[in-house]
């Protein structure tokens, strides 16, 4: 227990642009802004605890045609680089990119205007994945807690305005969310919601499937919605994170794969809070045409 304020106490903040990074991204910011992307790069996008361990896991089932052994040759964090991350002596983000052989698949949690402009420059696909506000809140305030890396979240009453006021690392999801939906039919941008995979994930992943080129057969699609199941991915020690150190995450607080469903927000938000926030979001969100779902 002695151990966790130490630890923490060494997380520190820096904004760029306004938004809130981890110090070692801003530290490494030159070499993550000259991250030379090539036109053959699937970058995978969301805002934090939106489903992306889940997208990876989809995206890599159809890279390699469904072969769940393949699937399990590395842990999911490793699978996929991680643009902005640094954690010095281990290779960054970029690094790690950077000797991976085409075609690559990358992920990012950056918003528009803080991606490496070499991405928009050679027109490379994007899949971003949008989770509704308030369950993200809710899954964010339970990673913090049990994520080392991240700051304390404190209370929730004082999550909710940190949240709120997008002084969480990267940033506001209300800004993040809007500034993906609005140039999403400018670029090549595959825009799905963590609601609809959930509710149809059939559907859902035949459309992942088409973007990113494949063609597989029924039987394939069966077994990648299968394995891409929540119950199945919080078993597997390839996606479940129950390698890292316990010092890093304890999953005795929370664990990573912790509810994975729609409408959680209600057993945390009170009904004060969830007006406010509706009130919050409505001026927020105001002028954009996204909508979403809140509960199955
Ligand atoms: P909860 O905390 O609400 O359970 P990310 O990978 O972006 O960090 O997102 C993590 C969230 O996605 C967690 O949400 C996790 O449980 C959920 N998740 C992961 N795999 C999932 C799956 N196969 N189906 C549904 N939700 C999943």
């Amino acid at each position: 227990m002695a151990q966790t304020p130490q630890l923490r106490k060494e997380i520190v903040i820096r904004e760029v642009e306004g938004v809130p990074l981890l110090q070692a991204a801003v530290d490494n910011w030159s070499h993550i802004q000259n991250f030379q992307a090539k036109p053959d790069d699937l970058l995978i996008c969301t805002y934090p605890k939106s489903g992306t361990t889940w997208i990876q896991e989809i995206v890599d089932m159809i890279e390699q045609n469904g072969d769940v052994e393949k699937c399990q040759r590395a842990l999911i964090h490793h699978r996929h680089p991680f643009i902005e991350w640094a954690k010095p002596p281990q290779p960054s983000g970029v690094e790690k990119a950077n000797a991976m052989p085409s075609p690559r698949i990358l992920k990012t949690h950056l918003s528009t205007q803080l991606l490496p402009p070499s991405f928009w420059e050679n027109n490379c696909k994007f899949l971003y994945v949008a989770r509704n506000a308030k369950d993200c809140m809710v899954s964010y305030y339970h990673f913090q807690k049990m994520n080392q890396g991240l700051p304390e979240p404190g209370t929730w009453e004082e999550y909710f305005e940190t949240f709120i006021n997008g002084k969480v690392v990267w940033g506001s999801w209300f800004d993040h969310v809007k500034g993906w939906w609005e140039i999403k039919d400018r670029y090549q941008i595959l825009f799905l919601f963590y609601e609809d995979i959930k509710r149809d994930p059939k559907h859902e992943i035949q459309k992942v499937i088409k973007f990113m080129g494949k063609n597989l057969d029924e039987t394939v699609l069966n077994t990648i919605v299968q394995e891409t199941a929540f119950e199945k991915m919080k078993e597997n020690p390839m996606t479940n994170r129950s390698t890292v150190p316990k010092s890093m995450m304890d999953q005795s607080i929370s664990p990573f794969m912790r509810k994975g469903m729609v409408g959680d927000w209600k057993n945390h938000f009170t009904v004060s809070q969830n007006e406010r926030f509706d009130e919050i979001y409505k001026r927020k969100m105001e002028g954009t045409s996204i909508k979403f779902c809140l509960e199955l």
